[in-house]
């Protein structure tokens, strides 16, 4: 049985899913849920706790008593939501490089994925949403409605990166940055999975309101 009102969509990092999921989500009037804050959060209040990135079992406890709450944005300053933990604003401070450089590691632990699956699931059971993440339409919500899997180069995705870290006041090397992109894809190769029926868009030859009118096009041909 298809889950009539979800839609996945799945792909590495920098690949553009948070610029389609929005418009997305928009266009159709759903709610957007970028699964990533989830093991951002964890990872940042990991960190300011000091709790070890190696102890599955810490993090998975942290993981059940963080309060992660996603508001719509409270600031016009480009945030696409607003992310509170236990409470305090962190939606930048999840897109810090310390961050970046530490989140696959807490994000690998399976008891950890579990805890965010289970919650991520309930989400999704709601219905009316757009799902980002890695393993949103393999493992969270495999009976969604429609399922994307959005790739692209590496280069192209190091330059949006770039782009992104520039447009936010940081310094970003060009060759820096490929390289912890693609450290990142090795480390989330495991967690990452294409659904055999996924509908592939590849953002190198697409722009974003062309992927939204194929995603539109696709679920006229899929029934509610
Ligand atoms: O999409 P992002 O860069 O914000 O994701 C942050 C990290 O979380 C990335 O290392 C992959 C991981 N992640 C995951 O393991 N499963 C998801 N559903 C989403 C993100």
């Amino acid at each position: 049985m298809t889950m009539p009102d979800t839609i996945t969509i799945d792909g590495p990092a920098g690949a553009g899913k948070s610029t389609l999921g929005e418009l997305l989500a928009r266009r159709l009037g759903y709610l957007y849920f970028d699964t990533g804050v989830m093991y951002r959060a964890l990872t940042w209040a990991a960190l300011r706790r000091e709790v070890d990135l190696d102890d599955a079992a810490a993090l998975a406890e942290l993981a059940r008593e963080l309060a992660i709450d996603i508001q719509p944005p409270t600031a016009d300053d480009g945030r696409q939501y607003t992310v509170l933990v236990d409470g305090a604003d962190v939606t930048w401070d999840l897109r810090r490089p310390e961050v970046d450089r530490h989140v696959s590691q807490a994000a690998r632990h399976a008891p950890v994925r579990e805890v965010m699956r289970g919650r991520q699931r309930a989400i999704g059971m709601r219905g009316r949403v757009v799902m980002v993440g890695r393993d949103i339409g393999t493992i969270v919500l495999p009976e969604a409605r429609l399922k994307i899997y959005l790739d692209a180069s590496l280069g192209a995705r190091a330059e949006r990166r770039v782009a992104e870290l520039r447009g936010r006041g940081m310094a970003a090397d060009v060759a820096a940055v490929t390289a912890d992109v693609a450290r990142r894809d090795a480390l989330d190769q495991h967690v990452m999975g294409r659904a055999p029926d996924a509908l592939v868009l590849n953002n190198d030859t697409l722009l974003p309101e062309q992927e939204v009118e194929l995603i539109i096009a696709q679920l006229g041909r899929t029934a509610a």
